[in-house]
């Protein structure tokens, strides 16, 4: 079996949850902390042991490809006064990963942004990382992930449990149990009512696909939105290949969102030695005022 080389990261939505910042800024490019939630999943697939990355953008998401070319001026002025911290903090990422990209034309949904990769992927296996999703684990989520579909040689996709009242807002699997955390996939569901719902465990962005994904995409209608959607064409494979659910080891902040982005900011900046002990003592103060 081919050794996984290549993940698509698809930037390319509207961020209507976000509104109204994401009017002109991407998503992709909010800060968590001090780096765009891009960069993380970036450095993920970096540290899973992957360079290539494709980035599937759109109209209005020139702001990403900046931030991983080379900031002339920027850079020649760090240089010049010395700062090669600061340089090396600029260069970092963008340096490391060999990064491609491909424009959606229209945002019309995640199955479709998906297609724009199939000229960049051959027939083999490859990683799909939403930046949506920020994983802070020991173990990178996409290595933990590879290390499954190496075992299973089949296609993986995260799945976490979530709390029966919020099975609403994600894609449910049905899935047997063949493991600790590891499950066949029998079925998907997208968005269900609790009642409809065949478990708890949600899909979170992290995929590992096989080629062929791209043939069920071309035969998938849109759904209700207009939107082609990645878990219908996922749905038309189920019957002939092999989809493992993965419970991955790690915290998983939804960045798509408001509170998720508060969130993944407080926790990352109580991570750090230099942030720590100043946003505690914000917190515990605010609390105490409460
Ligand atoms: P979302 O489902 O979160 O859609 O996309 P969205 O438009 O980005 O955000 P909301 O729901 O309106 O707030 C999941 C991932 O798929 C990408 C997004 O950029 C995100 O990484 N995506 C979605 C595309 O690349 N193209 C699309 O047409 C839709």
């Amino acid at each position: 079996m081919k050794e996984i080389k290549k993940v698509v990261i698809p930037v390319g939505g509207f961020g209507t949850r976000l509104l109204p910042i994401t009017k002109s800024q991407p998503k992709e490019m909010l800060p968590i902390v001090d780096k765009p939630a891009v960069q993380y999943v970036v450095e993920e697939a970096l540290n899973s042991g992957i360079k290539n990355v494709l980035l599937v953008t759109g109209r209005g998401k020139r702001a990403i490809e900046d931030y991983f070319d080379y900031a002339v001026e920027l850079e020649r002025e760090l240089e010049e006064k010395g700062k090669t911290d600061l340089l090396e903090l600029v260069r970092g990422t963008s340096e490391i990963a060999r990064i491609f990209y491909v424009r959606q034309k229209l945002a019309r949904g995640l199955g479709d942004a998906m297609y724009y990769a199939n000229g960049f992927i051959n027939d083999e296996y490859f990683g799909v990382l939403l930046p949506d999703d920020i994983i802070d684990a020991p173990i990178p989520c996409l290595k933990q992930m590879i290390e499954i579909h190496q075992k299973y040689k089949s296609n993986v996709i995260a799945v976490m449990k979530v709390p029966f009242s919020e099975v609403k807002a994600y894609g449910i699997i049905e899935g047997k149990k063949i493991g600790d955390g590891i499950y066949d996939i029998v079925d998907l569901v997208e968005k269900p009512e609790v009642e409809q719902a065949p478990s708890n465990l949600a899909i979170v962005g992290r995929y590992i696909l096989n080629s062929t994904i791209f043939e069920a995409i071309e035969k998938t209608e849109p759904g209700k939105n207009g939107e082609i959607q990645l878990t219908d064409a996922i749905k038309k494979l189920l019957y002939k290949e092999r989809f493992i659910a993965y419970e991955f080891n790690g915290v998983r902040y939804d960045v798509g969102e408001k509170s998720g982005l508060i969130k993944a900011n407080i926790a990352f900046a109580l991570k750090r030695e230099d942030l720590r002990e100043e946003i505690k003592k914000y917190l515990e103060d605010l609390f105490r005022r409460d």
